[in-house]
């Protein structure tokens, strides 16, 4: 079998594999997490503070040989399997398959054997980055003190992860000849003391004999006018969302500050979206690309607007994540224009079909619409115009410095 595990997950096995987790070898079962959360070691009491874990939602057996692969699909490493728990839980030792590295500084993803070999037995200070080093003058002391190499440990993991090397790279500009700058893909974990521990477990597998943690990083993101953007309509089919959709868009391309990426529900049915139904399953799949799109568009700074019905609010909550997880702002802007005004205007004479039972799975009639309740902005285009409701959403977008 073959699977792609999560990007934390991959991240995890990179540093399983390089030996940078040792002494592990392999992901953590039920027990030693257990353990982990307890006391701070594994089942059989080695030191080790933080869970490594694998979740397949696929049932799996003990000795069948998982095939894990990164997201184009080479083959990384064998996972053989020594147990599953209910939840997806999956342990078992991994092996790699010898896939050469690639990805932003791969020649700097360095081994802790390649690196030990070149310390050569000296004493290192590591220090671990997530972001710029302010002050390098307490780490040339203590190197200094110790008579120790420098040994940079870019954290590289995640979006800002380039421009942690980079960070790197410029510090050991600064330093003493011979300072080394290594990328980690250590995924942060959430509680900060596991954290540095874990940091530090992955330093002294460098050959570190001292450790530094850098400072955490303080992202200041950027002004809404420059930030990325995804303008979310949601709402039954004929509340008007299409209309207000492409009534804002017309008026950001007339102010002309942003770059604007239009997704309406029924222009994305035609080709993103071509063949796909309206059962949950492909709904979601749809809302899914419309969101992967948006979220491209404002990972560059760009507005995007979607106009779907999108009735599930697991489904729009995940959209919301996937524009968040780049860095850029989500607005839900709920259409609540009700049922009847919808089926009363009927434009596209769907409702009547719908009700004489020729379309099946239409949204309100007989397909839920799930109402929600984190919209930022809610309109009913009963009794305003569209202008008005196009006003309306600039309003937001301008108080909320999206547009000025
Ligand atoms: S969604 O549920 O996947 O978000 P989407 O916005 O792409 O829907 O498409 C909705 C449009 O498809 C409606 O405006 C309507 O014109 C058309 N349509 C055709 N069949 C259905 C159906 N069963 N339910 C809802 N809309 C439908």
């Amino acid at each position: 079998m073959e699977w792609t595990p999560e990007p934390h997950e991959l991240a995890d096995l990179e540093l399983l594999l390089s030996g940078a987790f040792d002494p592990l070898t392999g992901f953590l079962g039920h027990d030693d997490v257990h353990t982990v959360h307890e006391r701070g070691t594994l089942a059989d009491g080695t030191p080790w503070p933080a869970p490594v874990t694998l979740h397949l939602p696929v049932e799996v057996f003990p000795r069948d040989e998982i095939t894990l692969l990164d997201p184009e699909g080479l083959p990384l490493a064998v996972l053989t399997v020594t147990a599953q728990e209910a939840d997806g839980l999956t342990s078992g030792p991994v092996k790699a398959l010898g896939t050469p590295e690639h990805g932003p500084f791969a020649r700097l993803r360095r081994t802790p054997a390649q690196v030990k070999e070149e310390l050569g037995g000296c004493p290192a200070l590591a220090v671990t980055m997530r972001g710029p080093l302010d002050d390098l003058s307490e780490i040339v002391a203590t190197a200094k003190e110790l008579d120790a190499v420098i040994l940079l440990l870019a954290l590289s993991y995640g979006e800002a992860g380039p421009a942690v090397v980079r960070a790197a790279l410029r510090a050991k500009d600064q330093l003493p000849d011979g300072a080394l700058v290594v990328s980690v893909p250590l995924a942060p974990r959430a509680e900060p003391e596991i954290d540095l521990e874990l940091r530090e477990h992955v330093a002294t597998a460098y050959g570190a004999t001292e450790h530094i943690a850098g400072p955490e990083p303080v992202s200041i993101p950027g002004p809404p006018h420059r930030r990325g953007l995804v303008v979310f309509f949601t709402g039954l089919s004929g509340s008007g969302k299409s209309t207000i959709a492409r009534g804002l868009r017309d008026a950001l391309l007339e102010l002309g500050t942003r770059t604007v990426t239009y997704l309406d529900g029924d222009v994305v049915r035609q080709l993103l979206s071509k063949g796909l139904t309206f059962s949950k399953s492909d709904r979601d799949l749809n809302i899914r690309r419309i969101g992967f799109v948006a979220a491209e568009a404002a990972r560059h700074g760009g507005l995007a607007i979607c106009a779907p019905i999108a009735p599930y609010a697991a489904t729009r909550a995940e959209v919301r994540e996937m524009v968040e997880s780049v860095g850029a702002d989500f607005l839900l802007v709920h259409v609540a224009t009700p049922l009847e005004e919808c089926e009363r205007r009927d434009r596209k004479g769907l409702y009547a079909k719908a009700r004489a039972g020729l379309i099946p799975e239409f949204t309100g009639i007989s397909d839920p619409y799930e109402e929600p309740d984190d919209a930022d902005l809610v309109i009913d285009t009963t009794h305003i115009t569209i202008d008005a409701a196009v006003s309306q959403v600039l309003g937001t977008l301008r108080s909320g410095g999206w547009i000025r």
